[in-house]
């Protein structure tokens, strides 16, 4: 039974779905940081049994250093699967964006920090199961971290089209980490510093558009105002989407109440508050209470 933060290194947790027996306290190093520019950053970490578990759109609780403050761990998707020239996973990395103490402290981290890491935790993205599904990925800002790890998972798998949004060029810099992945990658920002100029939901429109009865699947993540459009757009499309939810996070594990979002219910209020850190992150748009 998990209780608080008393996990220890090396436990296993068979209440957090399909991490069953897999280890879920980690003790990275930082092997390496790439800066973009304006607070954005990649952390790579040597981290080899973490990796050879993690699903896009699971996520990781980092201890962001071994003293009481930071008190709380801070949630971070993978960014990437790190490999070695013989295709084992050696690592992940992180994608972050300083808003805060927590985040400054991890980008200013250097080759040899030290992270205490739990994970991977939460569901991730299914692959949808007719080949012929064209998976169109929708993210804006920092929400684009769960989407070079997918495009990596799910390359000559799917038909896969990556819409990224930003308020301008500065903040989609690590967009190049895309280069080369397999997906179609289109941008939009708001200032039209890059790409077409306006909102992603421009794009995405255009693409259900094109779709002309082909099946799709819309995956999201990013602010949940532009979430929210990008559901309502697919629902009114009848095209299925999945959001995978950037909630304020405490434990990750379901014992806190700290993350809920409203899911539609049949009782007396027509909702009910999920967990999102272990029935998410990602969450079927039509369930949610947007
Ligand atoms: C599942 C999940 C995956 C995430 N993946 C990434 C990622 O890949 N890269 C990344 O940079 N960030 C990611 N985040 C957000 C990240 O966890 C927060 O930005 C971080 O915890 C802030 O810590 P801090 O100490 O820097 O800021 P704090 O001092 O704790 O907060 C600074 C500001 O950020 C806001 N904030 C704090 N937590 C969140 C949150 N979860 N979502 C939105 N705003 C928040 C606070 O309300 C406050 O306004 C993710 C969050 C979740 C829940
Ligand atoms: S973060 Fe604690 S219950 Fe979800």
């Amino acid at each position: 039974m998990l209780r608080g933060q008393a996990l220890a290194r090396g436990d296993t947790c068979a209440h957090i779905g399909r991490m069953e027996r897999a280890a879920l306290l980690h003790d990275c190093t930082v092997v390496k940081r790439t800066d973009f520019g304006h607070g954005y950053f990649e952390l790579f970490l040597d981290a080899p049994a973490l990796a050879a578990n993690f699903k896009a759109g699971q996520f990781v609780n980092v201890r962001v250093r071994d003293e009481l403050y930071p008190l709380l761990r801070r949630p971070f998707s993978s960014f990437d699967i790190l490999k070695d020239v013989r295709g084992k996973a050696t690592g992940i990395s992180l994608l972050g964006h300083v808003v805060g103490q927590g985040t400054r402290m991890l980008s200013r981290m250097e080759a040899g920090s030290k992270l205490h890491i739990n994970g991977p935790l939460g569901h991730g993205f299914e692959l949808p199961e007719n080949a012929d599904t064209r998976v169109i990925m929708v993210g804006g800002g920092i929400g684009l971290a769960p989407f070079l790890h997918l495009t990596r998972q799910w390359h000559g798998q799917r038909e896969l089209v990556l819409l990224a949004g930003g308020r301008a060029q500065k903040d989609l810099a690590f967009m190049k980490r895309f280069t080369g992945t397999g997906a179609n990658v289109l941008l939009a920002t708001e200032d039209g510093s890059a790409g077409v100029k306006g909102r992603v939901t421009v794009l995405l429109e255009a693409e259900l558009k094109a779709l002309r009865g082909k099946p799709a699947v819309v995956l999201t993540c990013g602010p949940w105002a532009m979430m929210k459009a990008v559901a309502e757009i697919c629902m009114a499309a009848g095209v299925p989407s999945y959001a995978s939810l950037e909630s304020v996070m405490a434990c990750g594990y379901g014992v806190c109440n700290g993350c809920v979002a409203r899911v539609k219910a049949d009782n007396e209020h027509g909702f009910r508050y999920a967990k999102t850190c272990v029935e998410g992150t990602v969450m079927d748009c039509e369930a949610l209470v947007w």
